[in-house]
């Protein structure tokens, strides 16, 4: 949980200094919430069943539904954009094989209210820069679903039938895809993967469609905000398990990480607050799968530290509960981690145990110091110790921590 909890405040600080605010949602939801637009593979992989009431319930499989759910009955009058971002766990009834787990969890942000290309390109920075902020290389893809879903919409294809071949994409069912579309002009877009240059080289193959074009320029837009800030790649190929994606799509990986490398993905979703009932709403986010990320992080050598104590007090003789209150004072007083020997130890295992905690100072409460309101501290360090007066036993570690 060290490890773990240094993640969390690493990724917390940047989520939080670029403005969002963090939201806590419930652990299931009605499983019709993830009927409609989640995708194949989550409604497949759903911890569903009935309550005692008889209730169709699931474990949460993501959270973006339920922040779009929450969004239409809590959040929908606060003023916008909202920048709101999540920790939690998350279930899905996967193969459970390296770094894909049946409970796993993600840190995640959502930036609901704009439909601004600078909304698309601030999500995937921030992605970008919690990927810095802890030293991991990685390699970022983006396309833009709307400019192959268009394109499909053009070709005749209606919404449901635009999902599905979306999804066989994602799932890599190459041959049912051939099957079901049969235009030049999507397979060599779809195919279509490198720098910034490629976005000529779609505008040519599209250049019959309006619609695709339009949202090409989207795509544009965003790598024009980007250059420079971030190195990316686009891939037209991309596209992710989850059907609610309207616009922008993109995923992180990172090297080295075997099968399950991607420890992020994120979209932006224009349809999902309307079609739960709520007002047409423009919203883009993006989720890190936590664990994934601490592996990389184990994997890269990453420098967690330790967890040490700074001081341990110890009572030799009848000075027990002197001891428990030099303790006290000292946890309530300082910022330091301060430990208390209980276990009636002698001196010197008491001194043994601390220095392979790697504890700094021992403070040790003697019968015949006590009489004269002393106490000795020892520096583990050092192997130094002085007497230090009771009352100011304080005052005498802050000028030394
Ligand atoms: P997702 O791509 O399904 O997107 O999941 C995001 C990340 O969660 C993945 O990139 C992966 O790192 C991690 N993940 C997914 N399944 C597992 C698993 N079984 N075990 C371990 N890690 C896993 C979403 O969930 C969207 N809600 C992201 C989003 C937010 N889109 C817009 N806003």
């Amino acid at each position: 949980m060290w490890e773990r909890r240094h993640l969390h405040d690493g990724l917390t600080k940047v989520i939080e200094s670029a403005g969002y605010r963090r939201i806590q949602m419930p652990l299931f939801e009605e499983t019709r919430l993830f009927m409609e637009k989640s995708g194949v593979e989550i409604i497949e992989n759903l911890y569903a069943f009935k309550d005692k009431g008889g209730r169709n319930i699931c474990l949460r499989p993501e959270a973006t539904a339920s922040v779009a759910r929450f969004y239409i009955q809590e959040l929908r009058n606060r003023p916008k954009p909202l920048r709101i971002y999540y920790h939690g766990s998350m279930y899905r009834y996967e193969r459970p094989q390296k770094n894909r787990y049946r409970e796993f969890f993600q840190t995640g942000v959502e930036l609901i209210g704009s439909d601004s290309s600078l909304a698309d390109a601030e999500v995937i920075w921030l992605a970008c820069r919690c990927m810095e902020s802890f030293g991991l290389k990685y390699i970022l893809r983006l396309n833009h679903l709307g400019v192959l879903k268009s394109l499909l919409q053009e070709l005749n294809l209606n919404e449901a039938e635009a999902v599905e071949v979306v999804s066989l994409m994602d799932r890599g069912l190459l041959d049912e895809l051939e099957e079901k579309v049969s235009s030049k002009e999507f397979h060599k877009l779809r195919k279509l993967r490198g720098g910034r240059s490629v976005l000529e080289k779609a505008a040519k193959i599209i250049k019959e469609f309006d619609k695709p074009l339009e949202k090409l320029d989207e795509l544009k837009n965003l790598c024009g905000i980007l250059e420079g800030l971030v190195e990316y790649e686009i891939d037209f190929g991309v596209a992710r398990g989850l059907d609610y994606y309207t616009g922008i799509v993109f995923d992180i990986k990172v090297e080295d990480l075997g099968a399950q490398d991607q420890v992020c993905g994120g979209g932006r979703y224009d349809n999902l607050i309307q079609l739960f009932g709520g007002p047409q709403t423009p919203a883009v986010g993006f989720a890190f799968g936590f664990d994934r990320m601490m592996e990389a992080l184990r994997q890269g050598e990453f420098e967690f530290g330790y967890v040490k104590n700074d001081i341990i007090v110890v009572g030799v003789g009848d000075t027990r509960i002197e001891a428990f209150k030099t303790a006290s004072i000292l946890r309530e007083s300082l910022d330091a981690v301060v430990e208390l020997e209980i276990l009636d130890r002698s001196l010197s295992k008491t001194l043994s145990h601390a220095s392979a905690q790697k504890t700094r100072f021992a403070v040790i409460v003697g019968e015949k110091e006590l009489a004269e309101s002393c106490v000795t501290v020892k520096d583990l360090k050092t192997e130094k110790q002085e007497s230090a007066g009771l009352v100011d036993i304080v005052g005498w570690f802050e000028g030394r921590m």
